[in-house]
């Protein structure tokens, strides 16, 4: 079987709205102007052959294949760089093109190994084809010297790069300049001794290289070729899927042979990568088959047994029996349930369902409530819809450029690398962050201020930044009084405008010169188009809330909203972040962000259900915790969520899991939280189930079954036995019946459905009906509130209660990096630990110094709710007083120090803001040391309990 490949244009689409006629070999064709003679040949079928052009970055000329004529014109030009133009008349095939064609594929195919039939590119090589394109069949030159001997550079983990295949035609070099923005790959040398090395002649993994693939991607022969493809050979078919792994959700050709995926290649159709990936989704997809993997039912009676392998009918029925002998017990509220931002929007939507309907109660949350439960908050509040206002692609209108407490290389990297481009095509860049992300220097690119606040300060920074743009008048008046409530800007501009807001009386708040914050948002105000990025900097502090409401005044303010270039763009976290808030897992919402009080809509939902709900509010996930301390919490079902591992004030939810009497784990592995379960129901990777995601702008992506899931069932299914037995029926026999149900209920989803998810590809909501193909921009005409006004609401700084103490100096702030994923338990399972094995904690020379450390010394983090052991890592990227970790790894314990402080109104933790001591120490801490001997003892009666068939 042969896999049917993407469709190769040679040069990259012309955006031009004026079109052009020409002719081809006789056949007229019409364009964009500014196409390329070989695009528009290629849109009528006709290919002419090439090697240094594909369509994925901008063409170059030096192969010399894709020659043609022009008539009436002199020599023969290139088609990949020759532009259409009105009239033309081109000829791609004759007697002296074919000679000339030839004469090209001969010198580059004799100093080329002739190992065609044992290569593991066979079949899917550009020079292969090209030679039988070209009808080459004997190599008159026999070179005195080649490049065959050449040594391999075997150092990356996922592709190997064989320079004796290498045709030189910079295709690798351009994809990484152009479409990654890394410009780790150069050509040195001329003539025979050219040759593509990363930069200053290093091994990749060496090298400034991240890893994304688009090399790999770019590559025409076997130079660089995936690990993956050399083991098991060439892929045979294809089924297009979205990453399991970030908010940018890129779109993927998972690439097969049966049911093993062999590599994943970013799909050029996806509307949220155009082709492009990161390490993460490109490579590391090993976890799914990892041999961790769980794949039997277990129960057991209390944490201290080991577990039993039981059928999937003996574990769904103790599961129910539990949860129903528990509500007779203590109450119907003494049940709830977890849902995940990596479940898909059909598993999301039946857990709530089965919450609010079988269990009877509110109590569902989801990990939002730990990420961006502020953003919901705030942008609802002022805009009326609590999500990013923006596609991708706005950025790419973008004249100024503000990125406040995200860092995209590593969080988003895909997006990052299209920021980059309008960077580096002269946008301007503003970072208001702690620390110094990559963003702030990386090639072709420099931030214009890099603001350097305090971590808690965002709301005291984000009021001087707007009193400079009310006092110096720099509002756009026209837009506020158009769009706005105007009462509410009144009072805000009154508030704002306040001395105790002004940058002068803020900079011994924030850390951050006067003069830097008054000219950034001069800056700001005067661009055409200004758009604003943020991320977890923002929300995980007590005024997370406050601060999204002053992004979105600023925003509004200044304009800078509802059309293109523009915007207030959380950047999501995880794959489905924003999906799984939209499909009501918050306990006071149902899908669609809708309150559970509210009269029209309960009814909605109990005539749909067919079930008496609760009008009451359930309870967030850490008032569970609370709840299950003081006893009438006590049974918890979390599918694909890792408590134990990623909530803050860990010793505390450790002790609020083993105060309950049921907790239901389903998760592909035994996570931290499954050490602290009773049942445990194996889950699904993506790639073993159907659904969808929906990213960062509000895009619903298809997520497509390639393989059986390990376990027997995909998650949804096993949701839905357990509301069977529960005594709640549900008959789903497909995701999509459960996307149908949720666009008869919810009417920013009215017109999304899986035929049509499939015919576009993704669809962004708000997408009311059958006609509709999306919303890419929101907020174009009027707001989403009642009354179509943008609402601006007062932003008082108040101080949060985390103080730096003689005791407590140093704030520690926390981060993720490129190559791990959220709490670590799919990449750490991948190679990708070949970047990043441990935690490290950033500390600033000074603060080293006085402390006497140095790199690699074994330091303690004690904070006021406990004490962690992590190597130091001297580094210029923080500054004096803050201090830095990543949160991947679990005995890192990083959530051992973060405390129980929250944003005021979601609950979202204050993971950016905790004061620490820092010292040298000779050991782990005790905590560690218990959690370690915890969880070694877990891992026994997991083994005890298990049977290997
Ligand atoms: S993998 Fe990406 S970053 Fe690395 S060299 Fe290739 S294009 Fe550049
Ligand atoms: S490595 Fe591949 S893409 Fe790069 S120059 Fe060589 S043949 Fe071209
Ligand atoms: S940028 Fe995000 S969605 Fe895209 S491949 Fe990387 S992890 Fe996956
Ligand atoms: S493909 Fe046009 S010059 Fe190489």
């Amino acid at each position: 079987m042969s896999i049917n490949k993407e469709h190769d244009f040679g040069t990259p689409a012309s955006t031009a709205s004026q079109l052009v006629t020409l002719e081809i070999d006789g056949f007229q064709v019409t364009v964009p102007a500014g196409t390329s003679v070989m695009r528009a040949a290629s849109s009528i079928g006709i290919d002419i052959p090439k090697l240094c052009a594909t369509d994925s970055i901008e063409p170059f000329g030096s192969c010399r294949l894709c020659v043609v004529q022009i008539e009436g014109g002199r020599g023969m030009p290139a088609s990949c760089t020759t532009p259409v133009s009105e009239g033309l008349k081109v000829i791609t095939q004759n007697q002296k093109l074919a000679e000339v064609r030839r004469g090209v594929m001969e010198l580059y195919i004799s100093d080329h190994p002739l190992d065609c039939l044992t290569c593991s590119s066979n079949g899917d090589c550009e020079l292969q084809d090209m030679a039988g394109a070209v009808g080459l069949r004997e190599v008159r030159y026999n070179p005195v010297e080649t490049h065959l001997n050449v040594v391999k550079d075997e150092s990356n983990p996922y592709f190997s790069f064989d320079p004796s295949k290498c045709i030189v035609c910079s295709r690798c070099v351009r994809a990484c300049e152009e479409t990654q923005g890394t410009f780790a790959l150069t050509i040195d040398g001329r003539g025979f001794d050219s040759k593509v090395s990363p930069s200053q002649n290093q091994a990749f993994m060496d090298s400034e290289c991240v890893s994304c693939g688009a090399c790999v991607q770019a590559c025409p022969t076997a130079t660089l070729i995936e690990k993956s493809v050399i083991d098991h050979g060439q892929p045979e078919h294809a089924i297009v899927t979205t990453c399991a792994y970030c908010g940018v959700g890129c779109s993927f050709r998972a690439e097969m042979k049966g049911e093993q995926v062999i590599r994943m290649v970013p799909h050029k159709d996806g509307k949220a990568n155009h082709g492009h990936s990161c390490v993460k989704g490109r490579f590391a997809f090993g976890y799914a088959t990892h041999k961790d993997r769980m794949t039997k039912p277990m129960i057991r009676a209390s944490i201290k047994d080991a577990w039993q392998e039981v059928s999937w009918d003996e574990a769904i029925n103790y599961a129910a029996s539990e949860l129903k002998r528990i509500q007779q017990k203590y109450g119907k509220d003494s049940i709830g349930g977890i849902t995940s931002s990596r479940c898909t929007n059909e598993e999301v939507y039946i857990m709530q369902k089965l919450i609010r309907a079988g269990f009877g109660n509110n109590n569902v949350d989801t990990c939002a409530r730990v990420c961006h439960s502020p953003t919901g908050y705030g942008l609802k509040q002022t805009f009326g819809e609590s999500s990013g206002t923006q596609d991708f692609d706005s950025v790419m209108k973008a004249d100024v450029i503000l990125i406040i407490g995200a860092n995209p290389t590593d969080g988003h990297p895909v997006f990052a690398s299209l920021m980059k481009k309008r960077l580096r095509e002269g946008a301007k860049l503003i970072i208001a962050d702690p620390r110094e992300i990559d963003l702030v220097k990386t090639p072709h690119v420099k931030a214009d201020y890099h603001l350097k606040l305090r971590p808690g300060t965002n709301v005291a920074f984000i009021n001087a930044f707007a009193h400079v743009i009310v006092t110096e008048k720099l509002m756009d008046e026209d837009f506020v009084n158009a769009r706005c409530d105007v009462a509410s800007f009144l009072k805000w501009e009154t508030f704002i405008a306040q001395e105790h807001n002004s940058p002068e009386a803020t900079e011994a708040i924030t850390g951050i010169a006067a003069t830097e914050i008054r000219a950034a948002a001069r800056l700001y105000a005067s661009a055409n188009n200004a758009a604003i990025y943020y991320g977890l900097g923002v929300t995980e502090h007590s005024q997370g809330s406050t601060m999204v409401i002053g992004i979105a005044n600023l925003a509004m303010a200044t304009g800078n909203l509802g059309r293109v270039g523009v915007g207030v763009n959380p950047l999501r976290g995880q794959n489905n972040v924003q999906g799984s808030c939209d499909m009501g897992s918050f306990p006071h919402e149902f899908p669609g962000y809708r309150h559970v009080s509210d009269g029209e809509t309960h009814q909605l939902f109990e005539n749909a259900w067919q079930a008496e709900l609760s009008a009451e509010p359930g309870l967030r996930i850490p008032n569970m915790f609370e709840a299950a301390l003081d006893g009438s919490f006590m049974g918890l079902y979390c599918e694909g969520e890792d408590i134990a591992q990623s909530d803050p004030d860990i010793q505390h939810v450790h002790a609020a899991l083993r105060a309950m009497e049921c907790v239901i784990v389903q998760d592909i592995f035994l996570n931290e939280t499954a050490k602290f379960a009773h049942v445990f129901l194996p889950g699904s990777s993506f790639l073993e189930k159907n659904g969808t995601f929906t990213n960062a702008e509000r895009r619903i992506s298809p997520v497509r079954k390639v393989m059986s899931p390990l376990a027997g069932y995909q998650d949804w299914e096993v949701t839905q036995m357990l509301a069977n037995a529960m005594g709640y029926p549900m008959n789903y026999s497909h995701p999509s019946e459960i996307m149908a149900e949720i666009a008869s209920l919810t009417p920013t989803f009215a017109g999304v459905s899986y035929e049509k998810i499939d015919r576009l590809g993704s669809i962004q909501w708000p997408c009311y009906d059958e006609e509709s193909e999306g919303t890419p921009i929101m907020h174009e005409e009027t707001f989403m509130r009642d009354n179509g006004k943008g609402l601006f609401m007062l932003t008082e700084y108040v101080a949060t209660h985390e103080r730096i103490t003689r005791k407590f100096p140093l704030i520690l702030t926390t981060g993720r990096i490129l190559s791990q994923y959220n709490v670590g338990a799919q990449t750490r399972r991948t190679d990708n630990v070949a970047w990043h094995s441990e935690d490290r904690l950033e500390i600033h020379l000074h603060d080293a110094e006085d402390r006497g450390l140095k790199t690699g010394d074994w330091v303690g983090i004690k904070s006021r709710a406990g004490e962690t052991v992590l190597r130091a890592l001297i580094s210029e990227r923080v500054q004096p007083g803050v201090v830095y970790t990543t949160f991947h790894f679990p005995e890192s314990g990083a959530n051992v120090i973060t405390t129980d402080n929250s944003d005021w109104a979601t609950n979202c933790p204050e993971y950016k803001v905790t004061a620490v001591q820092v010292s040298k120490v000779s050991q782990s801490s005790e905590w560690q040391e218990k959690y370690h001997a915890f969880s070694e003892n877990q891992l026994d009666l997991l083994a005890q309990g298990v049977h290997h068939d």
